[in-house]
């Protein structure tokens, strides 16, 4: 199988375990950075330039890029899609994840538990948005940050005043979320792979922080995670329409809550907390999956 990873660094732990475990399995692994593709098209067809060369193509694409991936990058995905190739996780489901309000519209909707989350129009609604959460502390956030950046905590209405303002004036939506308290004790990441459960960790804020993150110098511990907390990773991942979710969940009085789902998830904190192994599971999916999508193109 001939696999490209898409992604703007290729030492990143995760594509490095990827490719590492792809190349034992002897697939023909490469890294290819979204920023060299030249997406073209014409009547009837589709075609891409790697480097400013005619690209041959691979089987199977795995996009690896955070929530703040690029238009041009996410078109390049579906460019590869129109192009027949199979790409794991889809445009689409990209599309939905890296938007933390358009996921938690979604999962909302299915009557999933989430936070409860208000985005206003300008600071004037502001007090609006902190009565329908429940009133401050609250948590505010971009809609597409990652590592936690871009996660801000106002413990009054001056504060959220304050930050909102500068949102404003920096042209920069946030959305305004009830804080959880309960998950200053830690919240939970589980990854789900082609609909099941490949690992799970707790993962624990370090000192002064509200912020779990490995980035944010969170720790992490390996768990078995409730049967309840699985399947709810699993139906948040579902309705993305992720085939690999890292999923994020709050744990609370109510049980847990899903906070966000991230399509390309990490699994250096699961290594670290001694967690199976990742990248040989994505490989089993990515392998099953090519094996349908060549059936199906006879
Ligand atoms: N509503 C909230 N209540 C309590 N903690 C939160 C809340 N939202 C986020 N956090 C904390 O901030 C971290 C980062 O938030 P998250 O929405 O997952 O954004 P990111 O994409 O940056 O990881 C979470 O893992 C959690 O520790
Ligand atoms: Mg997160």
């Amino acid at each position: 199988m001939r696999i490209g990873i898409l992604c703007r660094d290729a030492t990143l732990h995760g594509v490095r375990r990827i490719s590492e475990c792809g190349r034992r399995r002897k697939h023909r692994v490469r890294v290819l950075d979204p920023y060299r593709f030249l997406l073209k098209l014409s009547e009837g067809e589709i075609s891409l330039e790697f480097r400013g060369k005619p690209f041959p193509g691979a089987d199977v694409y795995l996009p690896r890029l955070g929530a703040n991936i690029s238009e041009h990058s996410l078109a390049l995905i579906r460019h590869l899609e129109a192009s027949g190739a199979l790409v794991v996780n889809n445009a689409r489901a990209i599309e939905t994840a890296r938007d933390k309000l358009r996921t938690l519209q979604l999962l909302a909707q299915e009557g999933l538990p989430v936070p409860k989350t208000a985005f206003a129009p300008d600071p004037a609604y502001l007090r609006a948005a902190l009565g329908s959460v429940g009133g401050a502390p609250v948590v505010m956030k971009l809609p597409r940050g990652t590592q936690g950046k871009g996660v801000m905590r106002a413990r009054d209405v001056e504060e959220a005043q304050a930050i909102s303002e500068v949102m404003w004036n920096l042209q920069r939506d946030a959305i305004v979320q009830e804080y959880v308290e309960e998950a200053r004790r830690g919240d939970l990441r589980i990854i789900v792979v082609g609909g099941e459960v490949a690992a799970a960790v707790r993962r624990r804020a370090s000192r002064d922080e509200f912020r779990t993150n490995l980035h944010r110098g969170g720790s992490v511990r390996k768990i078995t995670p409730t049967r309840r907390a699985s399947e709810l990773a699993k139906s948040a991942a579902e309705l993305c329409g992720l085939e690999i979710a890292g999923v994020d969940l709050l744990e609370t009085k109510r049980g847990p809550l899903v906070l966000e789902v991230n399509a390309a998830p990490g699994f250096e904190g699961v290594e670290r907390a001694g967690g199976p192994e990742v990248a040989p599971v994505i490989l089993d999916h990515v392998e099953r999956r090519f094996e349908e999508w060549k059936k199906k193109k006879g």
